[in-house]
């Protein structure tokens, strides 16, 4: 498969990722194009967030490479092009002492330094983020009087504020209602479509994720699978031999432990 390095947001190459002696990530080849919008799926363990974080950079890969849009890692400089939620955004922040409109601003920090002041234009990208994800009667209010999905509302706005080309996201809508779960896939659907926002996500719901995505991974330490939704409807005995279970069990299944 040859495809000009300059389509791809995220290019991995023969990529393998150990924490100490355990192998997490075996030989990865992955390819995320502009506008893609990704989903990320696996049993508990796999190494979905591990993948995120070697892309992101957080963790040292042992062996292959790793391009973020079209440059090596290594020399990659333009982090405010990329707004990630990581799966421990909720537990981190919540006892954080900080308004919505605070936390929203802190997206901002990449460009501005941590302690320059916003100027008016900043206050209004600020504003314009908190009203994308639908929070803009709750800017004033501290973080931790929110409820748990208006706060990953407001942990996506903060994603969001940098314009990032591409973001990427650890199951976002774990301890999430159905309705709430709903508008945020639209949400999503619309930054992906209208924004042209390449989007990874990492989830559990495979029902919703085949809906909302163009492109499919599924992961266990090795890759095993790479397509689109309706390939991947076609061979969803993969799927089985990824998790080890039947379907039906997995669809609905929601764990709230973090990793
Ligand atoms: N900091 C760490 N040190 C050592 N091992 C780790 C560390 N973080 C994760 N692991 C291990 O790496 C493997 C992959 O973990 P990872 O968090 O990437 O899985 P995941 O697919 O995101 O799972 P989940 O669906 O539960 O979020 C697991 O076996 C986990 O125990
Ligand atoms: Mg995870």
């Amino acid at each position: 498969m040859v495809i000009s390095m300059k389509e791809a947001v995220v290019q991995i190459k023969d990529m393998s990722f150990k924490y100490g002696n355990e192998t997490v990530l075996r030989d990865i080849n992955l390819q995320i194009k502009q506008g893609d919008f990704f989903g990320l799926i696996g049993p508990n363990g796999s190494g979905k967030s591990t993948l995120l974080k070697t892309i992101l950079g957080l963790l040292p890969i042992q062996k292959g490479e790793v391009f973020l849009f079209g440059k090596p890692l290594h020399q990659f400089r333009d982090w405010d092009k990329i707004g990630y939620v990581s799966q421990k955004a909720n537990a981190f922040n919540t006892g954080f002492p900080a308004t919505v409109f605070e936390v929203v601003s802190m997206g901002l920090f990449g460009k501005k330094g941590l302690f320059r002041r916003l100027n008016k234009q900043d206050k209004q990208k600020v504003r314009e983020a908190i009203k994308i994800v639908g929070l803009s009667d709750y800017e004033k209010r501290n973080i931790g009087k929110l409820s748990g999905g208006q706060q990953q509302r407001t942990f996506i706005a903060r994603a969001l504020v940098s314009d990032p080309k591409l973001l990427i996201l650890d199951e976002p809508t774990v301890g999430i209602d159905a309705d709430s779960t709903k508008q945020f896939y639209q949400l999503l659907s619309k930054l992906n479509r209208e924004m042209g926002i390449t989007i990874v996500l990492v989830s559990h719901d495979i029902a919703v994720i085949t809906k909302q995505v163009n492109k499919i991974a599924c992961l266990n330490k090795g890759l095993h699978f790479h397509g689109s939704p309706a390939e991947f409807d076609q061979s969803r005995e993969v799927l089985q031999k990824t998790y080890g279970v039947e379907m039906g069990l997995i669809t609905h299944h929601h764990h709230m432990e973090e990793s």
